[in-house]
């Protein structure tokens, strides 16, 4: 598909979103396998480290949502509480384990209300290495020929960095090693903190995506806010270190009173004319996370019509975008049939 409203005219890229995580518990390999069966051309592990310094997949350093670990009598004094980017969590720590324990734990679904189907998966997968992840996709080039990209998140990177075990290293190491170098190879690396992406800029080609909220700011940069960091002036310092931003969807494409999808934002044509792409998250099918125009029936967990809205997103111009269901995501890349 060419002449796409998108930077460079090519059709967006579809971004599996810790995995098919609508269909597997997130951050397993069973949900980045089912994603490359999907279609996803990239998959997006979220990273933070373990007491050894391993990068392992998972949303947050704190486990108990995704893990068994709360279950384990044997972990049971590693419970504690800690302060990370100023607000207050208590449980299980990645830190705090070192690579063998955190292999011991099963992971489970975090949202059994909304996925209940997924919770037959749980207790049947590890956490993952980012290096696994990567065999993975290895692998898979091997027998198919086909080339799956790598997006990348490093997670609280100030915090990691402050007790010693900062992502730079390990990540730039593990990406080079398997070939995940270059500013053409199929890999994005994505944060919504600054230094360390200036910092990864100095050390690598690889591209680099700001990430951006609708609230807030970067945790490491209590000076800047992500909605002066998304106007032209902002736009173009990014520019100068990465080369994409990841918003939400609503700063893209608003919604109006009734929770409807309202009027694009203007952020893809400003973000484009500073010479960067776009990749909104977070495109979900069930109701719950669907703009109004778009739900099926009454159930929150039901799954609504998520093709549709990825269709208007693509056609404001989105350069990619995050999806826990790749197949809709990428279904919806094709030509809607005649009628
Ligand atoms: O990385 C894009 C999107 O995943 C950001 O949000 O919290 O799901 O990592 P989060
Ligand atoms: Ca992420």
């Amino acid at each position: 598909m060419q002449n796409m409203p998108t930077l460079n005219g090519d059709a967006p890229i579809i971004i599996a979103h810790r995995g098919a995580s609508g269909e597997r518990p997130e951050h397993t390999l069973a949900a980045y396998e089912l994603a490359i069966e999907q279609g996803a051309d990239f998959i997006e592990p979220d990273l933070v480290l373990t007491k050894d310094g391993i990068l392992v997949a998972r949303h947050e350093n704190e486990i108990s949502g995704t893990t068994d670990v709360a279950d384990r009598p044997e972990f049971a004094d590693r419970k504690t509480t800690k302060t990370i980017d100023g607000t207050e969590f208590t449980g299980w720590f990645t830190e705090d384990f070192t690579l063998a324990e955190l292999k011991t734990l099963l992971a489970k679904e975090r949202l059994p209300e909304l996925r209940d189907a997924n919770t037959a998966f749980d207790g049947q997968f590890q956490i993952p290495t980012f290096e696994e992840v990567l065999d993975l996709l290895k692998l898979h080039q091997a027998e198919t020929g086909n080339r799956i990209g790598v997006y990348p998140e490093t997670k609280h990177p100030g915090y990691f960095a402050g007790i010693g075990l900062p992502h730079d290293k390990p990540l730039l190491s593990l990406l080079t090693k398997y070939g995940y170098d270059g500013r053409d190879d199929p890999v994005f690396i994505q944060s919504f903190e600054v230094d360390n992406l200036k910092l990864l800029k100095l050390n690598t080609k690889v591209r680099l995506v700001q990430l951006v909220a609708g609230e807030g700011g970067p945790p490491d940069q209590p000076a800047l806010r992500y909605a002066d960091m998304v106007k032209p002036d902002g736009l173009a310092d990014i520019a100068q270190y990465a080369s994409g931003i990841g918003p939400s969807k609503s700063m893209v494409i608003s919604r109006d009173a009734l929770g409807r999808l309202d009027k694009e934002t203007g952020l893809v044509t400003a973000a484009h004319r500073a010479g960067l792409e776009v990749h909104p998250w977070t495109f979900r099918r069930e109701n719950y996370f669907l703009p109004t125009d778009f739900v099926s029936g009454v159930s929150p967990a039901g799954a609504g019509d998520l093709e549709s809205e990825v269709r208007r997103f693509v056609a404001a111009g989105v350069d990619g975008l995050f999806s826990d269901n790749p197949l809709q995501a990428v279904a919806a890349l094709k030509p809607e049939p005649a009628e």
